[in-house]
C-alpha cells in the first residue's frame, strides 16, 4: 500500500476556486471535441494590445529577466501613481504603492497582513468567489452582508452597521462587481468611507474592473469619495481585465505603508517580486496610449446590451442591467424544481450540469457566488459565440418547462 501524506488543517476544507475549474472542464470537453460554448470565463478575449506586448519583448531583449525589488520596479510604480491620479484624483508615494502577481495575491497579501484568527471581514453576497476563502486561509472569519436584485444588489447600510463588532478589521468592496455587474452608488461609498471611520475597518476596494464601466460615472471608490477615508482605504486593481492581460500576471495595492510594508514582507518570504518582464508591460499598459481601453469596452457594452435583450426575452429568468464588468447573473430559480432524464434540478449547480450536459453551454453556477438563485454567463467572448449561446440556453430552458 502506499503511504499517504497527511494534509494541513487549512487545506481540508479549502475548496479549489470553482470559476477555474468550470473553465477548465470547459476547455478539457471543447479539446475532446465537444462543440462547447464557453460562457464561464473571467477574462477578456481581445489580445494583449501590440504596444503592451513590444514593451515585454524589449525588456527581454534587453536582458531585464533579473529579480527586481520585491514590491515592484520603480517604473511599474510610477505608472500606477499616474493611473491613480489620472482616474481617481489620488496621489500615492513610491512607499504606498506594491505590485504582486496578479490582483488574487495582492488579496492574499492584505488577509495575511491584516487578520489575526477570529477577525471578521465583511463581504457582500454575491461575492467573488476567492474572497471567503482568502479571509479563511488568514484565520479570519467571513461575515456575509445579503445584496438583493430588487435593489440593483446596492449595500443594505443599516444591515451594514448591525454587523460591525470589535472583531471587524475590514470590509470587501468590488465595483463593478464579479459576478453582478453593479456599481455602488457615490452616496453608498460615502456612507461605506463613514462607517470605516466612526468603527474604524479597513476597506479593500477590489476595482479590478473599474474602467470597465458603463454609466460614465467612474472610476471611484471610497477613497476617492471620502478623502478622510484615504487611509482606511486598501486599493487593490491589475491590469488583467483592463488590458486583457489575465496570464501576464500583474496586480497592485496602493494604501497606507504600513499596510504596503507588511505585504511586501509576505511577499519577500513567498513570492518575491513579480515577473520582472510582465512588470515592464504593466507599466507600458498603465502609462501608453489608453484607446485599447475604451474600444475593449466599447465592445463589451454592446454585447451587454445583446445579451440584456436576448435574456430578457426568456420566460422564468430576470436580470439586473450590469453596469460595468463583463458578466450577467440572471435568478433563474424559477427552473429549480424541474427535472430532465430523472435528474432534478434542485439548485445553481444542478442546473448549470443540465446546461453543460444538454446544451454544451458552460457557465458558473451562483452557489460559486453564495448566491444559489443565480447563474453567472461572461460576455468576454465574440458576438457569434454569445448568439450561438443564448440561441441554446433558450432553447434548453424551454424543453424543461
Ligand atoms: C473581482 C475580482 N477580483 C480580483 C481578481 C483577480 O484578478 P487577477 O489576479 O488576474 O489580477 C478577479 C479575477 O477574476 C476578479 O474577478
Amino acid at each position: 500500500m502506499s503511504w499517504i501524506p497527511t494534509l494541513a488543517e487549512r487545506v481540508k476544507n479549502l475548496k479549489p476556486s470553482p470559476t477555474l475549474a468550470v473553465d477548465a472542464k470547459a476547455k478539457r470537453l471543447k479539446a475532446n471535441g465537444v462543440d462547447i460554448v464557453n460562457l464561464s470565463a473571467g477574462e477578456p478575449d481581445f489580445d494583449t494590445p501590440e504596444h503592451i506586448k513590444d514593451a515585454a519583448i524589449r525588456a527581454l531583449r534587453e536582458g531585464f529577466t533579473k529579480y527586481t525589488p520585491v514590491a515592484g520596479i520603480p517604473e511599474l510604480k510610477a505608472a500606477v501613481a499616474g493611473k491613480l491620479e489620472r482616474d481617481y484624483g489620488l496621489k500615492y508615494a513610491n512607499g504606498e504603492i506594491m505590485a504582486s502577481t496578479g490582483g488574487k495575491q495582492v488579496l492574499y497579501n492584505i488577509a495575511q497582513a491584516i487578520l489575526d484568527p477570529g477577525d471578521e471581514v465583511i463581504i457582500p453576497v454575491p461575492y467573488w468567489v476567492s474572497y471567503p476563502a482568502i479571509v479563511e486561509l488568514a484565520g479570519g472569519v467571513p461575515r456575509f452582508l445579503q445584496c438583493e436584485a430588487d435593489n440593483g444588489f446596492s449595500l443594505d447600510l443599516n444591515a451594514l452597521e448591525g454587523m460591525i463588532t470589535e472583531r471587524t478589521k475590514a470590509l470587501i468592496l468590488n465595483s463593478p462587481s464579479n459576478p453582478t455587474g453593479a456599481v455602488y452608488s457615490a452616496q453608498d461609498l460615502r456612507s461605506v468611507g463613514e462607517l470605516a471611520i466612526k468603527h474604524g475597518f479597513m476597506v479593500i476596494t477590489d476595482d479590478i474592473y473599474d474602467e470597465i464601466r458603463f454609466d460614465d460615472q467612474g472610476p471611484d471608490n471610497v477613497a476617492s469619495i471620502v478623502p478622510e477615508a484615504r487611509d482606511y482605504c486598501l486599493i487593490v486593481n491589475g491590469v488583467s481585465k483592463t488590458y486583457a492581460m489575465t496570464g501576464w500576471r500583474i496586480g497592485y495595492l496602493a494604501g497606507p505603508e504600513a499596510v504596503v510594508k507588511a505585504c511586501t514582507k509576505i511577499q519577500s518570504q513567498s513570492t518575491s517580486n513579480p515577473n520582472s518582464i510582465a512588470q515592464k508591460a504593466a507599466a507600458a499598459a498603465l502609462s501608453g496610449p489608453q484607446e485599447c481601453v475604451s474600444s475593449m469596452r466599447d465592445a463589451f457594452l454592446e454585447r451587454r446590451d445583446f445579451i440584456m435583450n436576448r435574456l430578457s426575452g426568456m420566460t422564468g429568468v430576470s436580470c439586473v442591467e450590469p453596469k460595468g464588468a463583463f458578466y450577467v447573473f440572471p435568478d433563474m430559480s424559477s427552473y429549480f424544481g424541474s427535472s430532465y432524464d430523472g435528474t432534478s434540478i434542485d439548485g445553481s449547480l444542478a442546473l448549470a450540469d443540465y446546461l453543460l450536459e444538454k446544451a454544451q453551454i458552460a457557465c458558473v453556477p451562483g452557489i460559486a457566488f453564495g448566491d444559489d438563485r443565480f447563474v453567472r454567463f461572461s460576455y468576454a467572448t465574440d458576438m457569434n459565440t454569445l448568439k450561438k449561446g443564448m440561441d441554446r440556453l433558450e432553447k434548453a430552458l424551454n424543453e424543461l418547462r
